[in-house]
């Protein structure tokens, strides 16, 4: 990840612009940990600053992290520049520093709460990987409309910039937990979900994409007679899932092992060399599920008194059934303003945000949390904890 390591850095006040990048504000925690707001081409997210021995170590916040890693490169070389560090390691150096274009595939959960209405069919991909199989049917099945869901950025980068070279415009591509962004879906509106060789996470069960209530999830949005694949080169997480799907009171599954599909992907490739079998469980959904409300992100009705909390703070952990919060750290801002860093949501599926408080407004940072039910509870236990503290 792009860093630099300083000895000395001379803080500027805030704000400030340098170079490409609004450094906005300084929030500090006791825990010796600086985060500094930047905003830069319509992106928003901070630089963080720890101490590292007698060095400072300046790299990206992994919370609030941008779309695209050429606008963290430029900021932390704005940042370096403006504050005179002298950089004895840099990996952010302008030979390394990619074209910074933009990439038309890749949007971001405001796109999809906004402005995503498609009247195409949508098929979906869970961890894409490098997207061979994606493209190839998005090539297929120009009709559709496909969204790739991935959490590792350089996959995103990679294959949003193979669908501009090729000018594929079927496909958008986003960054965020598959198994939250599911819950997101209307009803009914999905002809696929492709689960191609998905992490097995053997020693972190539940970090699994397979579960119970993702296969649930799958129910609701495909369409009657559409189709949730699975394929897998682990014995192990066959079995898992087999296992998943049986929990169904009713369900149409094909299971099939060794069976070749017309494209291969990277993975496959890699196993099949190794000659590993690999198994496929085909789940076709029979059932018309009822329509429900569209989830929208999670704002705050209220505001508290960053003072209060400031001085009342401990480190919390609240649990509500499946749900739970963790306040973890507290930042100072200035007098008035800083903000709360929070675990929250399904303990499996647990998400991590930041929440600011700033100009007498009460938001997450990044503003990104949608209404899953697991956040709900979870944001629902906040605002009692915040009630609680100013009361
Ligand atoms: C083993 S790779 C397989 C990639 C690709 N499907 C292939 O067959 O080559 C699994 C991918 O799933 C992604 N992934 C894991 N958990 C995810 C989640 N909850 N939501 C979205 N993507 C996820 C990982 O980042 C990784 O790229």
């Amino acid at each position: 990840m792009p860093n630099f390591k300083t000895k000395e850095i001379t803080m500027p006040n805030f704000p400030v612009r340098f170079g490409d990048s609004d450094f906005e504000y300084l929030a500090s925690s006791g825990k010796d940990e600086i985060l500094v707001k930047v905003s830069q081409a319509s992106e928003e997210f901070f630089l963080q600053i720890r101490k590292k021995g007698d060095k400072f170590l300046v790299k990206g916040d992994k919370i609030s992290r941008p779309s695209q890693v050429v606008f963290l490169q430029q900021a932390l070389r704005d940042f370096r520049d403006l504050c005179q560090c002298e950089a004895t390691f840099s990996n952010i150096e302008p030979q390394k520093i990619k074209n910074k274009k933009r990439y038309r595939v890749l949007k971001d959960i405001d796109f999809f709460t906004n402005d995503f209405n498609s009247n195409k069919e949508i098929w979906m991909e869970v961890g894409f990987g490098s997207g061979r199989h994606l493209m190839h049917q998005a090539k297929l099945h120009p009709h559709i409309q496909f969204i790739g869901i991935e959490i590792h950025k350089p996959s995103l980068e990679q294959v949003a910039k193979l669908c501009d070279i090729e000018s594929i415009d079927n496909i958008f591509l986003l960054d965020y937990d598959a198994r939250i962004f599911l819950e997101f879906l209307k009803a009914n509106s999905v002809g696929k979900i492709f689960v191609h060789f998905p992490v097995p996470w053997d020693k972190k069960p539940q970090r699994r994409v397979i579960s119970n209530e993702f296969i649930n999830e799958s129910i609701r949005v495909l369409k009657k007679e559409s189709k949730l694949e699975l394929r897998t080169d682990s014995d192990n997480y066959f079995n898992y899932s087999l296992e998943e799907f049986l929990k169904l009171n009713r369900a149409n599954l094909q299971v099939h092992k060794n069976q070749n599909l017309e494209i291969s992907s990277k993975y496959e490739d890699r196993w099949k060399r190794q000659e590993k079998d690999i198994y496929d469980i085909t789940m076709v959904n029979e059932e018309d599920s009822a329509d429900t409300e569209p989830i929208r992100k999670i704002s705050f009705d209220s505001y508290y008194d960053f003072n209060l909390i400031k001085e009342k703070f401990s480190n919390t952990i609240e649990q509500e059934g499946d749900s739970f919060l963790h306040v973890e750290d507290i930042f100072r801002i200035n007098d008035d303003a800083g903000m709360l860093k929070i675990s929250f949501g399904a303990s499996s599926k647990n998400e991590r945000a930041y929440v600011l408080f700033l100009d007498k407004t009460l938001q997450y940072f990044p503003d990104n949390i949608l209404q899953t039910k697991a956040n709900l509870k979870a944001h629902n236990l906040l605002n009692n904890w915040l009630k609680e503290i100013v009361s």
